[in-house]
């Protein structure tokens, strides 16, 4: 969501921070902009509605704006419709200061009504327009730029992440951060700010990463950051591994394809280093075993696809480890009043560590008592840093908006974190635990067998992708892989879907069902193979064209009562959702693809939802 990037260096600064803002377009965004200095024209602003190319459009990809320091946005429109004006950066009415922003500020309108009655005119309707005006205010005021920028600090309410660039003091950008992701990039002869480490890894993999409350001063030869109340602070430097291939399609047509195909290397990353010796060892985790032993609850929270991981893993833990888990989406639990406390281990689970709702959820559960361990993939990010705990998975940079390596990963943690606890818990046989163990190792390897063969799965897609409307139906597992299966294709090719369990059709939905409604029916879960049969015959003689999922075993079974059968390895039951989800987000892929859908940008969409 929104991305931020900043230079300061000797080369012309345009050209880099439009590279930089491509990189951070899978972060989602409406419109874009950047402002950059030179002593011969001064600052200079260009931001235009719309995709970067239009900005490149207007600036002949940065060559017509001169100058070697800047700052840059991508916008995801919170205050003010996505247009020219309402883009970043903003500019202060003396022309003096522009501001790029992430966030909202949320006491806006008391600020701009002062202002304006200080006779200070503004140009948009964005809350991010009071961040200039206030500080040129209060810099006409103080005549020092730093002084300014912390009263302002101290004035503005809610979440942000600032690029500050002032004509008065162009030798250097102010950047600022408070529940928002901002990082500082350090260069040879050059130093950056950066939302996220894609926008700068092709410059430098020498970061810091800004805490709530910091402020820093960036020039093209130091980087000085100060603390909330102006002293200076030595920061950690981190060093980071990704490899910036990883950023790129490599000849995919779509990331999210090539986000798909990489799952099986993804799982054997996340997998592999945690087993020694046959038993699951995750040296990274300080949780003493009393600790685990006299655990009363375990309550999972997220949002998205990360809620649909919790989803499976409430089914999962509860089955290895016979402890209550509640599963919550973090923007309910933030504001509801959860039965949290010491005793309970709250595990947060978040791809980007950014999800605000997710770091508000994992605030109000420390504040409440309980333990945080976070199942996370970009490290160093605001979640993983709060938490008392940390699992990384290691899906490396996923860029595309709809999440696929990344749920699988999470997925995989989740149930060996399961399988860990219920070990420590003394609730899982010697023969179980190897026995889930040897499937979780071959788990990658038949990922890889569904992903060679996708023929059948092309076929569904173009015979059924003109449905406006699809239901997912399952029982226990796969209707949490149901859950996870609709949101990839309403995501991404915007056909209206909805998921549920199918113990529940008779008691409403059912009424949807007619003459060529299209079915999911997942039916991986056997135990239950006969139940889901029954439902699928229920939409069946309603009507509905079904497409079936099952194991390869039951395939023949399945084909008796649906011609349209999918089919899947066998794996242990609390894995099979990590093989059921691939087809399911092929399925959602070939879809958007029939329609033509920007699959890996979708309308409305942003990657990491920095705003509540
Ligand atoms: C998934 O495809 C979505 N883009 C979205 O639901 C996502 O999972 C959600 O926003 C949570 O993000 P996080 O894992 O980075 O916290
Ligand atoms: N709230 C600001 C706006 O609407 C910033 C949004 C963003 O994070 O891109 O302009």
């Amino acid at each position: 969501m929104c991305g931020i990037v900043g230079f300061a260096g000797t080369e012309q600064a345009a050209p880099i921070l439009l590279d930089g803002l491509k990189h951070l377009e899978y972060r989602g965004y409406d419109s874009a902009g950047v402002a950059v200095y030179s002593p011969s024209s001064g600052l200079q602003v260009k931001k235009a509605k719309g995709r970067l190319e239009v900005l490149k459009g207007l600036t002949d990809d940065g060559r017509n704006m001169e100058g070697t320091i800047g700052i840059g946005h991508t916008r995801w429109a919170t205050h003010g419709e996505p247009n020219d004006v309402n883009s970043h950066p903003h500019l202060s009415q003396d022309n003096k200061i522009a501001v790029v922003h992430n966030g909202i500020i949320e006491n806006y309108v008391e600020i701009k009504e002062f202002l304006l009655s200080k006779g200070v005119c503004f140009q948009s309707e964005t809350d991010t327009e009071v961040v200039a005006q206030l500080l040129a205010f209060y810099y006409r005021q103080d005549g020092d730029l730093m002084m300014s920028v912390y009263r302002v600090l101290h004035r503005i309410e809610g979440a942000y992440a600032l690029g500050i660039l002032c004509a008065d003091t162009p030798c250097s950008f102010i950047a600022a951060r408070k529940d928002a992701p901002l990082l500082l990039g350090y260069g040879k002869g050059c130093n950056f700010i950066a939302s996220d480490v894609t926008a700068i890894i092709k410059h430098t993999r020498e970061v810091s990463f800004m805490e709530d409350g910091e402020v820093a001063l960036v020039t093209s030869d130091s980087i000085t950051v100060f603390d909330a109340l102006g002293r200076k602070i030595d920061k950690e430097h981190s060093f980071v591994e990704w490899d910036i291939s990883a950023a790129e399609k490599g000849g995919y047509a779509h990331f999210m394809f090539k986000e798909i195909m990489e799952q099986p290397d993804a799982v054997r990353k996340t997998v592999a280093p945690r087993i020694k010796e046959d038993r699951i060892v995750f040296d990274e985790l300080k949780l003493d075993e009393a600790y685990i032993r006299d655990m009363k609850k375990i309550f999972i929270v997220a949002c998205g696809s990360s809620y649909h991981v919790g989803m499976v893993g409430k089914y999962n833990l509860e089955r290895l480890i016979r402890i209550p888990v509640d599963v919550m989406l973090a923007s309910e639990f933030r504001y509801a009043d959860p039965l949290v406390d010491e005793g309970t281990l709250v595990i947060v689970i978040s791809q980007s560590g950014e999800t605000l709702d997710s770091m508000a959820a994992l605030r109000k559960a420390r504040d409440l008592g309980a333990r945080i361990l976070s199942i996370v993939n970009v490290v160093g990010s605001s979640i993983a840093r709060e938490s008392d705990h940390v699992l990384y998975t290691w899906a490396g940079p996923e860029i595309a908006v709809a999440t696929t390596k990344a749920y699988s990963t999470q997925l995989v943690l989740l149930d060996m974190l399961g399988i860990w606890l219920a070990d420590i818990c003394g609730r899982i046989s010697i023969e179980e635990y190897s026995s889930l163990l040897e499937e979780l190792k071959r788990l990658p390897e038949k990922m890889e067998m569904i992903l060679k063969n996708t023929e059948d799965i092309q076929y569904f897609a173009s015979r059924y992708f003109n449905h406006d409307s699809v239901f997912y139906i399952g029982r226990n597992l796969d209707y949490a892989l149901g859950l996870e299966s609709s949101l990839k294709l309403k995501e991404i090719s915007y056909v209206h879907s909805e998921a549920y369990a199918s113990g529940e059709l008779k008691h409403g939905t059912i009424s949807l069902i007619e003459n060529g409604t299209l079915v999911i029916a997942l039916s991986t879960f056997l135990p239950l193979f006969d139940k889901e049969l029954s439902n699928i015959i229920e939409v069946k003689s309603r009507g509905a064209d079904v497409i079936a999922l099952t194991t390869c075993d039951m395939a023949e079974e399945l084909k008796k009562t649906v011609h349209n059968v999918l089919c899947i390895p066998r794996t242990s039951l609390i894995f099979q959702p990590s093989l059921g989800i691939i087809p399911m987000q092929l399925f959602a892929y070939y879809v958007a693809l029939q329609r033509g859908c920007d699959i890996d940008k979708p309308r409305n969409l942003a990657k990491s939802v920095t705003v509540e």
